[in-house]
């Protein structure tokens, strides 16, 4: 292999052993106050791959999006950035990382400043980091609105004037604008209508593809998860419980858990 492409394959954030543990409320004699969201995770995610992360609801998966964006610190265990301890308090690396790694939330309607229109959501990233001048920016604009599959006209109106699938287009190209290496898509499609999941499912690996980013996918659908991932993680109570192709995880799970996932109710998708 030549130089460059190693040096694509290699991991743009990993985990070693994240554990984030929360003091709960309901704490008391009978039951244990401390919740392990994340439990010792080992997780790397690289450009070019999709990596889907599936579980049900409350076995840490948006806990483990939100140390891999850099919005929760771990309890303990590393988070490395391109092979360096990503260190929070070193403003440097802080910048870099987020331009390199952007996250899509479930619901588009809370992630989307209601009162800006499209062109001040995303030209907000440009600014914030300094990237080009106003001609460059309105061009960004108009080419990230193209990219997502969005009319020029978009750019004038607020969130709340376009439809739920488009608003999601909306909350993609912001992620997009900094030109990330990673994107972490937490549950993008479950708050959308049903009739547009698909549409906002193939935009996204679409963008992948065109873009060479890497991915992390989480839902708690395993059927959505098997349709855009290369390789898929499997959580229950905090832990990966098993990983592989998505054809290792779906024609041969070790694991119970995952056996049980694979027998619960077909996706809505019929994919
Ligand atoms: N700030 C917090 N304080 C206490 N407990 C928390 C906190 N954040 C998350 N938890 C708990 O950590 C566990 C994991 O939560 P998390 O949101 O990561 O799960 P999830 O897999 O994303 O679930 P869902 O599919 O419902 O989105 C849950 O038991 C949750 O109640
Ligand atoms: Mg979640």
């Amino acid at each position: 292999m030549s130089g460059p492409i190693q040096q694509e394959s290699k991991p743009v954030i990993e985990l070693k052993d994240v554990k984030v543990y929360h003091h709960a409320r309901t704490g008391g004699l009978f039951r244990p106050n401390i919740v392990k969201a994340v439990d010792g995770v080992d997780f790397t995610i690289s450009r070019g791959e999709t990596v889907g992360i599936v579980g049900e609801s409350g076995c840490g998966k948006s806990t483990l999006a939100s140390v891999l964006v850099g919005l929760q610190p771990p309890t303990s265990g590393k988070v490395l950035f391109h092979g360096k301890p990503a260190i929070k308090r070193n403003a440097t690396m802080r910048k870099e990382f987020g331009r390199s790694v952007s996250v899509v939330f479930q619901d588009p309607a809370t992630a989307l400043n209601p009162r800006m229109t499209i062109q001040d959501i995303l030209t907000d990233p440009l600014q914030i980091h300094g990237i080009g001048n106003a001609a460059s920016r309105a061009a960004k604009v108009k080419e990230l609105l193209a990219l997502v599959g969005l009319p020029h006209s978009a750019a004038e109106v607020t969130p709340s004037q376009v439809s739920g699938g488009q608003r999601q287009r909306v909350a993609i190209a912001r992620a997009l604008a900094l030109d990330p290496d990673i994107i972490v898509a937490d549950e993008p499609t479950s708050a959308l209508d049903v009739s547009v999941r698909a549409q906002v499912l193939n935009l996204l690996s679409d963008l992948k593809k065109q873009l060479n980013l890497g991915m992390v996918f989480i839902s708690h659908d395993i059927q959505t998860v098997r349709y855009v991932s290369d390789r898929i993680c499997v959580m229950y109570f905090g832990k990966i419980v098993e990983q592989g192709t998505a054809s290792q995880v779906f024609d041969n799970p070790s694991n119970d858990y995952t056996k049980k996932l694979l027998g619960a109710a077909p996706s809505l998708l019929h994919i």
